[in-house]
């Protein structure tokens, strides 16, 4: 049986299931192991992990009390369906439709993903860079966001396996600044924000390349040397002349956690600026829901109650309901399963409630045919057949579905 524990419960003898940290939280390569020693131990709580799930059919067991998986699950859907259902989400208002902008969004992606390529490749050369160049695509982003920030959010899904790095940062930058514009910060702050998110993994290019793409378990020391890519890269970013203060936090700040569990420095709560705390929400959930070569990224929806079960203690608690409650459960370009069994595609959050977005019909899932597109709106009731709802999230690629197709 798989139960969750808190990781004070944790001990050697005990199979663990899945660190339920994602993979960036700890140096473990594999999600299940034996725990075989205290320095295994050791290992799992310096990693910042406070909640775990084991398997109790692999391993010891813990004492009665625990709940098992299957009920700790329970209890945070329903923690998140009670917030879908009681708290309207948060619409950054949008100037122009998603049609209009598509275009200027998918230019602005591709032009910044260049830009930080290049940057981050003349840093791993050790040639001479020039931070006030990104400037301009940087402002790019920032203005796409403000007109319509569902453009750039539907671009994310555009990646490639390859690139992730440079798409990460693009991805990043977009939806710190999305997430900026929900709680209302100055534009000259996001400017300077936008930037730091940008740039905020550069230190990367100063960790080996043999660790940073090592797809199989990191020892202690690799894991240690991969931590490192903050303070390298803040060191690096600090000595380019005019960079702003603000644009330091995305990239100072994005790995420590609520708790204090985080690196490099182990700041806690307040002591991690807003900016901070916004920017480690937005770099795991890019982070989880993407794919990689080793693994394929979360639907949004299981990346939420992730994130939500993680706010506990790594997220601020607040920040992170206004984060989700923004990007949504089910965000703009989703593929969605409809209780009807049609799919279709979501084109605009509700301003009602996070469960009935807007959703574009296009396919009937039984028979496994395309139909006539129709836009149905969840959030009203649908005539002689009654309401449709949202039952479930599909991977386009499996059904051969090109979502961008049915956006517009
Ligand atoms: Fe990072």
């Amino acid at each position: 049986m798989i139960k969750k524990i808190p990781v004070h419960l944790l001990e050697p003898g005990m199979y663990v299931s899945d660190f339920n940290a994602g993979w960036l939280n700890h140096p473990f390569a594999f999600n299940s192991m034996l725990i075989n020693s205290e320095a295994d131990l050791a290992k799992v709580r310096a990693a910042g992990i406070r909640e775990l799930f084991i398997d109790t059919d692999r391993g010891r067991d813990v004492g009665d009390g625990v709940p098992t998986a299957a009920e700790a699950s329970r209890e945070s859907a329903e923690q998140l369906d009670r917030m879908a259902t009681t708290s309207r989400p948060v619409v950054a208002e949008a100037r122009v439709s998603l049609a209009e902008e598509m275009n200027r969004a998918h230019v602005a992606y591709g032009e910044a993903t260049r830009v930080i390529r290049n940057l981050m490749d003349d840093i791993r050369l050790g040639h001479q860079v020039e931070l006030a160049s990104t400037r301009p695509t940087v402002e790019r982003i920032v203005a796409s966001v403000m007109r319509n920030s569902n453009a750039m959010m539907t671009m994310r899904r555009l990646k490639s396996l390859d690139d992730y790095t440079f798409l990460h940062s693009v991805s990043v930058c977009a939806m710190l600044v999305t997430f900026s514009k929900v709680v209302d910060l100055e534009m000259n702050a996001i400017h300077d924000l936008a930037l730091g998110a940008l740039v905020h993994d550069v230190g990367k290019m100063r960790v080996a390349q043999a660790v940073l793409n090592k797809p199989a378990r990191l020892s202690e020391e690799e894991y240690r040397h991969m931590k490192s890519h903050v303070v390298l890269g803040s060191d690096y970013i600090r000595q380019l002349p005019g960079i702003p203060a603000l644009a330091l936090e995305p990239l100072e700040l994005h790995h420590e956690r609520y708790d204090g569990s985080g690196y490099p420095r182990g700041l806690k709560g307040d002591e991690i600026s807003q900016v901070g705390r916004m920017s480690g929400i937005v770099d795991v959930y890019d982070a989880i829901t993407s794919d990689r070569v080793y693994r394929k990224g979360m639907s949004p929806a299981a990346a939420v109650q992730k994130l939500f079960e993680w706010s506990k203690f790594h997220f601020d608690p607040a920040l992170t309901q206004v984060f989700v409650k923004s990007v949504g459960i089910y965000p703009v370009g989703t593929l969605v399963r409809l209780e009807s069994g049609r799919l279709g595609v979501v084109i605009e959050q509700s301003d009602a409630h996070l469960l009935t977005p807007r959703v574009r019909v296009m396919y009937d899932a039984k028979r496994m045919h395309y139909i006539a597109p129709e836009v149905v709106d969840l959030s009203r009731p649908m005539g002689a057949g009654g309401a449709d709802r949202i039952v479930g999230y599909e991977i386009p690629d499996k059904l051969g579905i090109d979502v961008s197709r049915f956006l517009l």
